[in-house]
C-alpha cells in the first residue's frame, strides 16, 4: 500500500483522474472498476474535462460499478446507475453497452449477483478499482464483519451508511434503501490494482484505521492492506489521523513512478 497526500480535495481528485487516465491511455480496453458518492463526484468532472479537451478515450474501456441499491430502477435519479449515466457516461465517449451495475430490480437478487461475478471473469477481471471509504470504513457497500473473502451479494446497510448516504435521499433517511448489491471484499481485492480516495475531515479517523490500523473485518478497507498494487490518496484533511506522514511523502518526492505526477 502507499499512500499519497495532495494540499487540497482538488488536488487529491485531479491525481486520481490522472492515474486512471494514464492506465486507458496505456490500455484502451481498460477494465474499470468505479465508484458512486460525493467524493467521486471531482474525479468524474476531471475525467470528462480530460475527455473534452486532451482527447481521453473511452470508447472501448469496460466499467464495472462496485455497487447499487436494491429496489431502485436505474432511471431513478437516486440509483447508482443514474448517478454513473449523469457524472460520467453521458458526457464521455464510452459504449453504453460496456457499463455494468448490478440491477437493483432483479427478481432473483442471488442470481443477479452471480452474474455480475461471471461478467467480470468474463472480461478478464478488473483491472484497475476506483474506491471511496464510507464512514463505517467500508469499501463498496462491504458493511463491518463482512468476510473478507466475500463476493458480490446482498447486504444489509448500516444505520450510519444510511445516514451517510441520506442527503442523497432528500436529506431523508427514511429513504434510502435498506439493502444493496455490492461488489464482495474478495472482489475488490482481485483487481489488478486499487486505487482508493478519501477526503475531508470526516474521513480522517477511518482513513488512519484502515491504513495504519489492524486488519479487520470490522473495517472492510483495512483489507486492501493485504492487495499487493493499492494507492490510497487523500487531502491534507484526511490525512490528519496518519502517523507515517513524513515517509508517505518522502515516497512520493522521490519514487520514479511518480515524477510526472509531481508536476
Ligand atoms: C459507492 C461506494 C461507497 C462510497 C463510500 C464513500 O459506490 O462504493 O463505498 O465510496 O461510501 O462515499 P462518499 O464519497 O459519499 O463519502
Amino acid at each position: 500500500m502507499e499512500v499519497i497526500i495532495r494540499p487540497n480535495e482538488d488536488a487529491a481528485s485531479l491525481l486520481v483522474a490522472r492515474i486512471i487516465a494514464r492506465e486507458l491511455r496505456a490500455r484502451p480496453q481498460l477494465v474499470l472498476g468505479l465508484a458512486t458518492g460525493r467524493t467521486m463526484e471531482r474525479v468524474y468532472g476531471h475525467l470528462v474535462r480530460m475527455h473534452r479537451d486532451e482527447g481521453l478515450d473511452f470508447s472501448l474501456c469496460r466499467t464495472f460499478n462496485l455497487d447499487e441499491y436494491i429496489g431502485l430502477a436505474p432511471d431513478d435519479p437516486r440509483s447508482y446507475r443514474h448517478y454513473m449515466n449523469h457524472h460520467l457516461f453521458d458526457r464521455v465517449n464510452i459504449d453504453r453497452r460496456n457499463t455494468h451495475l448490478p440491477n437493483g430490480l432483479a427478481a432473483d437478487l442471488g442470481a443477479e449477483c452471480r452474474h455480475y461475478e461471471d461478467l467480470i471473469r468474463d472480461c478478464g477481471g478488473i483491472d484497475l478499482q476506483l474506491l471511496g471509504i464510507g464512514r463505517s470504513g467500508h469499501i463498496g457497500f462491504n458493511e463491518p464483519l463482512s468476510a473478507l473473502r466475500s463476493r458480490t451479494r446482498d447486504k444489509a446497510l448500516t444505520p450510519e451508511t444510511i445516514a451517510q448516504n441520506a442527503p442523497m435521499f432528500g436529506g431523508d433517511a427514511a429513504s434510502v434503501p435498506r439493502r444493496a448489491m455490492t461488489m464482495g471484499v474478495g472482489t475488490i481485492l482481485e483487481s489488478g490494482r486499487c486505487l482508493v480516495l478519501a477526503t475531508g475531515l470526516e474521513k480522517a479517523a477511518i482513513v488512519a484505521q484502515a491504513v495504519e490500523g489492524p486488519i479487520t473485518s470490522s473495517i472492510t478497507a483495512s483489507a486492501l492492506q493485504l492487495h499487493p498494487r493499492c494507492t490510497v490518496v487523500v487531502d491534507e484533511a484526511a490525512a490528519t489521523g496518519l502517523k507515517g506522514t513524513d515517509y508517505y511523502r518522502w515516497i512520493f518526492e522521490n519514487e520514479p513512478e511518480w515524477a510526472e505526477f509531481r508536476r
